[in-house]
């Protein structure tokens, strides 16, 4: 049994030699190091995958193949209480007992390419915290830290990365006066506002992304309180996003239920769509498989089925690696299909299936894929 295994070691590392010290997607891998930048090595046990391979953690930049197109023409990948982090401990000093979404701290998520940000804010402690709790109260052992924090990671990222637009959605429980707007001015993020009178109202397109860049109006935040539009300036969420139920209810193959609180998924007057994909229950060991078939990526994950969108979104390819850069839409860099663009996106305007789903995506927008890590 020892000699098998020592056998098996040694065949993979014969294998990984020769061809250099990177592999790619879906190869064999030791550990993170053999991989090529951009991925690394894990073995999906749901997924029966009992060996680690290459595994995606990073989407593709979406501007990658030109930034001129509107902001809702591009996906961004997003993460669910993205502040949840497993093993984190309440800044109180109380345990927490909540939910933990994901692995990775919100730096180390913007570093991996996320720009969609979930954040619940609470009034706590005479202050603003980020806290996953139950009836509008947050409690020691739902808090997780100030809001300020988090705010001021984002600020910093900004800063370093003058190309780079963030959306944070705030599920909103802050009721003292003025609240959000101060913890966001003392964060620094104010310079960043995208100002909410330059949100098209009508499902309309953006304003394109260069312009955005240009303009310094990088941080878009929404809350899930209507009447802070009109005191606040903060954009009410479900004014400009449509957003599918999440938890278990998003998960069911061909059906998309939108959340209460929004418009219904096919509505014309929303130009952003929001996607969960992600069970009620964080479930760490069956995540890797959630994020890839359902998502139609195998092995790629939440990142290639962002890759997909963009793809779809920026030029009618299948994925965002075949665009070409400022090329026109529909003009696919395919290795598999040379020369065969224009043919296959008029077959897929001919299959029923996908030509719904081409509606949606034209509808709109900023496919913002929920990920739980
Ligand atoms: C809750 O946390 C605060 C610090 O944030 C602490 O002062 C207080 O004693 C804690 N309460 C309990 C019941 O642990
Ligand atoms: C915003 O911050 C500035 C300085 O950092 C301060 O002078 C101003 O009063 C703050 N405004 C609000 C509404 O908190
Ligand atoms: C793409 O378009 C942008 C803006 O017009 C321009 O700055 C850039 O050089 C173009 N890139 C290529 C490779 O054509």
């Amino acid at each position: 049994m020892q000699l098998l295994s020592l056998l098996l070691l040694l065949l993979l590392h014969s294998r990984l030699l020769p061809s250099s010290s990177a592999a790619q997607l879906g190869s064999i891998c030791l550990s993170n190091g053999n991989c090529d930048a951009g991925l690394h090595c894990e073995t999906c046990l749901a997924n029966g995958n009992l060996r680690p391979r290459c595994t995606r953690i990073q989407p593709s930049d979406p501007k990658s193949k030109g930034n001129g197109l509107p902001f809702n023409r591009y996906a961004w990948l997003t993460t669910h209480n993205s502040f949840a982090r497993l093993g984190q401990r309440s800044r109180t000093g109380t345990p927490v007992i909540a939910p933990e979404n994901q692995q990775d701290s919100v730096t180390g998520q913007l570093n991996n390419g996320v720009r969609g940000l979930m954040l619940d804010m609470y009034d706590f402690e005479n202050d603003i915290w980020l806290c996953h709790s139950f009836a509008g109260n947050c409690f020691n052992f739902t808090a997780f830290q100030p809001a300020l924090d988090v705010l001021k990671e984002i600020q910093l990222f900004l800063e370093a990365n003058p190309s780079e637009v963030i959306t944070i959605f705030v599920e909103d429980y802050v009721t003292s006066p003025k609240g959000l707007t101060k913890v966001f001015n003392a964060s620094g993020l104010m310079k960043y506002w995208f100002p909410v009178e330059r949100m098209p109202k009508n499902g309309g397109d953006w304003p394109l992304l260069s312009d955005m860049i240009s303009r310094n109006e990088r941080l878009l935040v929404f809350t899930s309180k209507a009447a802070k539009e009109a005191s606040e300036g903060i954009a009410y969420e479900w004014r400009y996003v449509v957003e599918n139920q999440y938890g278990d209810g998003g998960m069911e193959a061909g059906s998309c239920p939108n959340r209460a609180e929004s418009s219904p998924m096919n509505a014309r007057s929303r130009s952003l769509v929001l996607m969960n994909h992600f069970p009620s229950n964080p479930d760490m060991a069956a995540a890797c498989k959630h994020n890839s078939a359902p998502l139609r990526s195998d092995g790629g994950g939440a990142p290639e089925a962002t890759d997909i969108a963009n793809g779809h979104l920026v030029c009618g390819c299948n994925t965002i690696a075949y665009c070409k850069v400022n090329a026109s839409f529909g003009v696919c860099d395919d290795p598999a299909k040379p020369g065969a663009a224009a043919t296959s996106s008029s077959y897929r305007l001919s299959s029923p299936v996908l030509a719904s789903q081409l509606q949606y995506l034209s509808l709109l927008a900023v496919v913002l894929v929920s990920v739980d890590l």
